[in-house]
């Protein structure tokens, strides 16, 4: 918000009518940074604080969006050490956004930012949503990995539950994407690791239908569309 009048900026904040603002103005329930107020055409500026009856009035409303993670960028909104995903969210208020569903500091590609809990925990549910991801290993992925990765593995430290049942598509000797319906501490790589590989490189591509897009390089970032909100927001 550059500069608002006074009125405009209630009439979109909360469900009344200009001509009610008027009214609420005249009651004296409307203060700006404390002080009761009474002139409907006040310019606002940025940083000061409207309320109603003592709560307080915001034009912003939940946000959304998709970074292209670089490697050596840590999944934290902050890290004493290294920059965070959010630190390239540079002219983004960072106040209330978290990352739904984080990545490993050498792991690229597709981040969801939001200050939606609501709809992050959705994202996030186990067997909710996939996402997609492009593997390289080590060594030569055996053939029978797609039918390893689809009747679930037990992870080191975790044997006693199984994972719930991922695609795997071979690409090349050493290559392939794999989906999966949940999202444990590094689970792509432990997976790998359980039928004795190793992965070199990994990359996310997509989650809950929401694809990276392939136009943002990486560490570039842009809010999502709608449909890529209510793709989030819908159980696939
Ligand atoms: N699985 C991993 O092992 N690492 C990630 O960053 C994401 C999924």
């Amino acid at each position: 918000m550059r500069t608002m009048r006074l009125d405009k900026f209630v009439s979109h904040t909360t469900p009344h009518s200009r001509s009610e603002v008027r009214l609420l103005l005249r009651a004296g329930r409307l203060r700006v940074n404390g002080q009761p107020v009474k002139d409907a055409g006040l310019a606002l500026g940025h940083e000061d604080a409207v309320t109603l009856d003592g709560t307080l009035l915001t034009l912003r409303g939940p946000r959304y969006f998709m970074l292209n993670k670089p490697a050596g960028v840590v999944s934290a909104t902050e890290d004493g050490e290294h920059r965070t995903v959010l630190d390239l969210l540079r002219d983004e208020d960072p106040d209330g956004l978290h990352i739904a569903g984080r990545l490993d500091i050498d792991t690229t590609g597709l981040v969801l930012i939001t200050d939606d809990g609501q709809w992050s925990h959705r994202v996030k549910a186990p067997g909710r949503h996939e996402k997609r991801y492009r593997v390289q290993t080590a060594r030569p992925i055996p053939d029978d990995a797609e039918a390893q990765f689809a009747n679930g593995l037990r992870l080191r430290g975790e044997e006693d539950q199984p994972t719930l049942p991922a695609r795997l598509q071979k690409l090349g000797p050493c290559e392939a994407l794999v989906w999966l319906q949940e999202g444990r501490y590094h689970q792509v790589k432990r997976m790998f690791a359980a039928i004795g590989n190793h992965v070199e490189c990994l990359h996310r591509e997509a989650v809950a239908g929401i694809e990276l897009d392939l136009a943002l390089s990486p560490g570039e970032w842009r809010p999502l569309t709608p449909l890529e909100v209510a793709l989030g927001q819908t159980k696939a």
